[in-house]
């Protein structure tokens, strides 16, 4: 199934979940139809969240939905900016923005309309001012370049079709030194088929999750440091068994209880921060570029040359050691270059400057001058 297929899945399930109030992911055990329900509130007890934090967000936020208390774990400073990934309808949002106060602010992202509109509606009737609630996808953030000081996010990431693209973003609006701190449900091993092609099992976050390591890896690869797991719990699987479509699916495939118990004993919940550590760049290193230019070209033919070259290569002048060298044909050929090019570092050579223009800010980063 492509990913947009999916999304609509994922969003169709949470609005019904939004709008009858119940509760089909996270680890919850029952369906009840009432968000404020003693099970709710037990079952959030149950994976970290206290009775003082309950009591403190307005009614209908905690739907049941998360799979930790991401909160409790991270530490939140007065005046943060803290983006919550999923925000769903804005329970873990209005618990981090007590912590970060007025002079800080949290933002909840969901691509579900009918979560942001409860979301708003929540911070409406309890005057918190300072969260925010924007409709977009973790995979496109709705949120500039490095402005973040925390990301959080509640048992989401499973449900992205690319954790890669997911993680990107994230990486992408943190600060320098800016953390993340996930709590999601992940496998320990491969699940069924049948588990992986049940759109109830996506939904219920399992068949979206990916392997421990690999999910680990995946944040490894976008650029995230000092990843840590906190804390790693078995994720109930009759969260999906009371389910009636999810047991007609175990039923047709003849799955005994031992295998059902087995399967369930993969699935777990894990709790995981991870850094973007401020990459120190030592200003005194520059890229070396030569500029090799043809002895016997004419005042014209030199002039146009080096025009294009620095047009090139003015923005990133600070980054950059060049030197002019004029070079006669056979020194061209012993140093097998054509006797118009650009040499950088001593090794890439480029005769077009379309293709250095192409090339150049990603050599500078890859070398970490820029
Ligand atoms: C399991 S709920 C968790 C909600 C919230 N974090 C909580 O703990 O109450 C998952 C939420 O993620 C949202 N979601 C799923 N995939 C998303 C994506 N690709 N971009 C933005 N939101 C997404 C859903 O709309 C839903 O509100």
């Amino acid at each position: 199934m492509k990913d947009e297929e999916i999304k609509k899945i994922v969003r169709d399930g949470y609005a019904k979940v939004v709008e009858s109030g119940s509760s089909c992911c996270g680890l919850s055990s029952t369906c009840c139809g009432s968000s404020e329900s003693e099970i709710i509130k037990d079952m959030s007890k149950n994976i970290g969240y206290s009775e003082e934090e309950l009591n403190s967000v307005p009614k209908g936020a905690n739907l049941g939905l998360g799979c930790g208390n991401p909160v409790a774990l991270a530490s939140i400073n007065e005046g943060d900016t803290v983006l919550d990934l999923g925000s769903g309808a804005g329970f873990d949002a209005f618990l981090a923005a007590q912590k970060v106060g007025k002079t800080g602010k949290v933002i909840g992202v969901d691509m579900t309309p009918e979560m942001i509109s409860t979301a708003r509606k929540n911070a409406d009737k309890s005057n918190f001012n300072n969260v925010e609630f924007r409709l977009g996808e973790i995979e496109n953030l709705p949120v500039s370049d490095e402005v973040i000081d925390l990301i959080i996010s509640n048992c989401v990431i499973n449900l992205v079709p690319s954790k890669e693209r997911a993680f990107q973003e994230a990486f992408r609006v943190l600060k320098p030194n800016g953390r993340l701190m996930v709590s999601d449900i992940v496998l320990l091993k491969e699940l069924p088929d049948f588990i992986i092609n049940s759109m109830e099992a996506y939904i219920g976050c399992v068949a979206g999750a990916v392997l421990k390591k690999q999910y680990l890896k995946t944040m490894k690869n976008v650029g995230f440091e000092g990843i840590k797991i906190l804390d790693q719990t078995s994720f109930p699987i009759d969260v999906l068994t009371i389910n009636p479509r999810f047991l007609e699916t175990i039923k047709q495939m003849n799955m005994s209880n031992e295998e059902l118990k087995d399967m369930a004993k993969s699935v777990i919940s894990i709790k995981v921060e991870a850094i973007k550590k401020e990459r120190k760049i030592d200003k005194s290193l520059k890229l070396q570029v030569d500029i090799y230019v043809p002895l016997n070209a004419c005042a014209c033919e030199w002039s146009q040359y080096m025009n294009r070259i620095f047009e090139v290569l003015t923005p990133y002048i600070k980054y950059i050691e060049y030197e002019t060298k004029p070079l006669n044909s056979v020194e061209a050929r012993d140093l097998n270059i054509s006797s118009n090019c650009v040499l950088i570092d001593g090794e890439k050579k480029y005769t077009s400057a379309f293709a250095l223009k192409r090339d150049l800010p990603r050599i500078l980063k890859e070398k970490e001058l820029m």
